[in-house]
């Protein structure tokens, strides 16, 4: 136990956690593999796969958005949790990719369970918006604010990706999770701690330049394909393989922790180069490392959530197991989580 995570009321001490108490994803169906790729870009599986682990990625439908995603993962998550609906406070939902620019597409997902004691928001934070979400619930929770909140991640970045462009059209895919927190008054289980960063002034490797009001959308924005992901994948692979190593590394020795203490470390499931990078600065082996990006690719919000979930129904995480997970993204932004499970 750490002496800041104490609460001193009325003279009592408590110490208030936020346990994942469910959680759920949702992947469509239609795969798009490597091969699929190499008939619209000059690629090859052999490239894909030795400078990005990936195989395949799912697409949504045209008529599926991501309140359809979210709204699926989060079913399950709430079945899981055996909560009613009616006691969830807050639902807040990490999107890149919302429905539309407002309402947020939390308030569309709010609805559609009927969860009408929940207050909803939308996170705009890269790949890292499902752990900044999880810190500002875990936030909500621990000061007594709320007892059970929804948090959720969800892209459906084919949307915005150019598959004429074949250095990002290669990484990304569609899918996402979600998990419910509740109030544990006993200690114990639980988010140990969560931590968010954020450098302003990367902004120009991983962005999406037009529909907002800084290059708002019109017919020059359709031609110039302004609508799409522009990324510097070389520059980014840099910050990502350092910041998630630091950003895992102040969970670690913030909980007075050691790498070996850790019992399964879910990185975010950009590229395999990336994961086994950070793994080994880290001294992680990867037996210890769960990784799913082989299959969904890089679904940025979706990511975490989709692989903590995919990690507790195959037995990958046990009650009681300590569990990090990191994630970072366009902003930049970087974030990391430690759970008691
Ligand atoms: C995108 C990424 C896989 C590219 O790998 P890389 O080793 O950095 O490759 P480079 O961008 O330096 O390109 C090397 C060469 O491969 C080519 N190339 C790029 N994409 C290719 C593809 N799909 N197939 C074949 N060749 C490709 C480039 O044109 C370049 O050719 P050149 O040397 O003739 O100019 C890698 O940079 C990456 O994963 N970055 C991080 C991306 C990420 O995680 N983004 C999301 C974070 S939230």
């Amino acid at each position: 136990m750490v002496y800041h995570e104490i609460y001193e009321i009325k003279g009592c001490y408590k110490l208030i956690r936020s346990l994942i108490k469910g959680v759920g994803s949702y992947a469509p169906p239609k795969v798009l593999t490597n091969a699929d790729l190499c008939d619209m870009v000059n690629t090859s599986d052999e490239w894909i796969t030795s400078r990005t682990g990936i195989k395949e990625r799912r697409i949504a439908r045209d008529n599926v958005t991501t309140a359809d995603i979210a709204t699926y993962a989060s079913k399950a998550a709430l079945e899981m949790a055996k909560i009613d609906p009616l006691e969830i406070d807050l639902i807040i939902l990490g999107t890149v990719t919302p429905d539309m620019l407002f309402p947020a597409t939390a308030c569309m997902v709010q609805h559609r369970l009927g969860l009408k004691n929940a207050a909803a928001f939308d996170i705009s934070a890269g790949c890292s918006g499902f752990i900044y979400s999880l810190s500002i619930a875990d936030s909500f929770i621990r000061s007594e604010k709320f007892k059970n909140v929804l948090v959720v991640g969800v892209d459906i970045l084919s949307r915005i990706t150019d598959y004429t462009d074949r250095a990002t059209c290669i990484l990304f895919g569609d899918g996402g999770g979600a998990a419910v927190l509740s109030a544990n008054y006993n200690g114990g289980r639980g988010i140990l701690s969560t931590h968010i960063h954020a450098e302003g002034g990367h902004d120009d490797i991983l962005k999406l330049p037009a529909g907002g009001s800084c290059m708002p959308a019109s017919l020059g924005t359709m031609t110039n394909r302004a609508h799409f992901i522009k990324m510097k994948g070389s520059e980014l692979f840099k910050y990502a393989v350092t910041y998630l190593k630091d950003v895992a590394m102040e969970a670690i020795l913030y909980n007075n922790l050691k790498p070996e203490d850790i019992d399964l470390f879910i990185p975010h499931q950009a590229n395999m180069r990336i994961v086994e990078a950070t793994a080994k600065k880290l001294g992680f082996p990867m037996e210890k490392v769960f990784v799913n990006l082989q299959k969904y690719g890089n679904t940025s919000n979706g990511s975490i959530p989709l692989a903590l979930d995919e990690a507790y129904r195959s037995g990958r995480v046990k009650e009681g197991d300590i569990v990090l997970v990191d994630a970072i993204g366009a902003g930049l932004t970087w974030s990391s989580a430690l759970i008691k499970w």
